[in-house]
């Protein structure tokens, strides 16, 4: 039986701020595919708290901005990318509010007043723009909706990308990127998506931890595709570790937004005593790996399950109204964030490693793009600042726009891509592989690779992941896809180019931090951690574009 093609002229994957902002400004021209594994809301996107960093209050500057982003990132960020992303960043914000995101303004309710802009670690003036404290909420089903009404975007949900399809791999001299396999979760087939672009836009890799604040979609797939095509990946070792997530059994890593603290909340030993200021100046407000460590360093100290937040101190009709979200989440697990300081605890909350790409998105196959939190920019260096991550979706979205308008109608439809290819595998009947090996995964990577590293550690986690790679690439062979076995195969990759990574870098930098090195190397220059797949070979026929 012949399955359908998608033929389309771009190929989304991917439903976040990034996917939803790009696919809006490309709509107007051209045929879009846009999937999620989910539904289309379903993405870290959506969860975001606290809001979106840009230059917007005049006592601000550019400048600042620059300097605070390039500080937090601890010596490896790209100056020109930095300035690239906040010099657009207004712009972006005006987007946005044309597009009817509703913004909290400075007074309730009265479009006349501006907005009003909060504050978190690492920035030296208020320049986060928010919807209370829900604004991925605001922002993702503004965008969403539109995206919905649209008549050139077609939605795609409960779809998995399961492979990037590239000429390269169909036997041709030139490598381009032609679209890809998707697992179809309402009809369980792999069917082929045939596009002039694709773009990932599939968000981070934070799923590899057992602790983390992100959504199950946070699988690191576009990494672990990417990496499988050809494309290099940087600074893996660069998992960011939020400060402040629920800690309660049932409570799944509920963030805490630093707004909170951004707002006067304080940092507290379980037995009341405040300590953020014995290990930086800034205090709750020092950049986010230096406040992750120092709590780790707290718990460990004490043998503490957890640390304290309390901003019980501020008027409670202001916490209401500031932080309804958080409010009555902790309500529901039982603790009244007016009254009472909330038992937090680290978890795992953003992959600054990912997909190489230039400042179009593009990466290092033609006709593949990565934009949001899947690739790397250069924006964050070792330790991205608090609501730096959506700007980045947002500018990426709007540049990838530029460079896409602008590269012609040129297509490759006339290119065979062979169906997927079913006729060796078979319904498994040992799925407990897939589950035990999940848990397994993400507990050694909590345990041997988190916070705090050490060789020893590291050099555990690569001899089981590597068992694990083996265990799952026979199994992927032998039994037909499913969406558990996917992303776990993906988490595998991204764990071990974590560790190898982490294995790389001989000093501690950012978020990367190692006992065995403590300090950070100042007598060379910094540099990323670039890691480049085996060369595929290639053959001897080059592709065309279709007349
Ligand atoms: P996502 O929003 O994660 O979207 C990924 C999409 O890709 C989803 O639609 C998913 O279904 C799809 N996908 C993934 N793999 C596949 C596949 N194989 N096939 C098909 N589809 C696939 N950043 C800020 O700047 N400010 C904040 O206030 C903030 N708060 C945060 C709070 C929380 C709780 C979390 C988890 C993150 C927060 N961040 C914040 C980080 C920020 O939200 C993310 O970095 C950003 O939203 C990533 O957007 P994205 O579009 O790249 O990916
Ligand atoms: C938060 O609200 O604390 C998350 C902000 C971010 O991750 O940028």
């Amino acid at each position: 039986m012949t399955r359908p093609r998608i033929k389309v002229d771009i190929l989304l994957i991917g439903g976040g701020a990034a996917g939803l902002s790009l696919a809006l400004r490309l709509a107007e021209n051209h045929s879009i595919a846009l999937i999620s594994k989910g539904i289309i809301e379903e993405g870290s996107s959506y969860y975001a708290q606290g809001g979106i960093a840009a230059v917007i209050d005049e006592s601000d500057s550019i400048d600042s901005h620059i300097q605070d982003t390039l500080d937090a990132g601890a010596g490896l960020c790209d100056p020109d990318v930095v300035s690239f992303v906040v010099e657009r960043g207004k712009q972006n914000i005006d987007w946005l509010i044309e597009r009817g995101v509703p913004f909290t303004r400075q007074v309730a309710d009265h479009p006349k007043s501006g907005f009003h802009l909060t504050r978190e670690g690492g920035h030296s003036h208020r320049r986060i723009i928010h919807a209370a404290d829900a604004t991925g909420r605001a922002l993702t089903t503004t965008l969403a909706n539109q995206a919905k009404a649209h008549p050139n975007i077609h939605i795609y949900e409960k779809h998995n990308a399961v492979d990037l399809i590239t000429s390269g791999k169909l036997g041709y001299s030139e490598n381009r990127c032609l679209g890809a396999y998707v697992l179809d979760r309402n009809s369980d087939s792999v069917k082929v998506f045939h596009a002039n672009h694709t773009v990932l836009a599939t968000g981070g890799a934070s799923k590899v931890y057992l602790y983390t604040s992100n959504p199950d979609t946070a699988t690191g797939d576009g990494i672990a595709m990417a990496w499988r095509a050809g494309c290099r990946i940087a600074n893996m070792e660069f998992n960011q570790f939020h400060p402040t997530c629920l800690f309660h059994p049932q409570a799944k890593a509920f963030l805490l937004t630093e707004a909170l603290r951004g707002e006067g909340a304080i940092l507290k030993l379980p037995d009341g005593t405040p300590f953020m200021k014995d290990f930086d100046d800034r205090a709750e407000l020092a950049p986010r790996d230096i406040v992750a460590r120092a709590i780790d360093h707290e718990m460990k100290r004490l043998g503490s399950e957890h640390v304290l937040l309390d901003i019980s101190h501020k008027p409670a009709k202001f916490i209401r109204t500031h932080f309804p979200t958080v409010y009555n989440r902790c309500l529901e697990f039982g603790f009244d964030l007016t009254k009472e300081a909330i038992p937090v605890v680290p978890a795992a909350h953003y992959t600054c490693g990912g997909v190489m790409t230039d400042l179009h998105g593009k990466t290092d196959i033609p006709g593949l793009y990565a934009i949001g939190e899947v690739a790397f920019t250069g924006l964050h260096g070792a330790n991205r600042m608090a609501s730096n991550s959506l700007l980045e979706c947002l500018v990426f979205a709007e540049s990838a726009s530029e460079h896409i308008e602008s590269s012609g109608d040129e297509h490759f439809f006339n290119v065979k891509i062979p169906e997927w290819d079913e006729s060796r595998v078979t319904d498994s009947d040992e799925e407990v592989v897939v589950t035990h090996n999940w848990h397994e995964l993400r507990r050694f990577m909590w345990d041997y690779v988190g916070i705090v590293r050490t060789n020893k550690r590291m050099q555990r986690a690569q001899s089981r992941v590597n068992l694990l790679l083996h265990e799952i690439d026979e199994y992927y062979g032998n039994f037909k896809v499913s969406s558990d076995l996917l992303e776990l195969r993906n988490l595998a990759v991204a764990a071990n180019l974590i560790i190898q990574s982490a294995l790389m870098r001989k000093e501690s930098r950012g978020l990367h931090y190692t006992l065995d090195y403590p300090e950070t190397n100042d007598d060379e220059v910094a540099s990323n951690t670039i890691l480049t797949p085996p060369k595929h070979q290639l053959a001897s026929v080059g592709i065309a574009a279709s007349p």
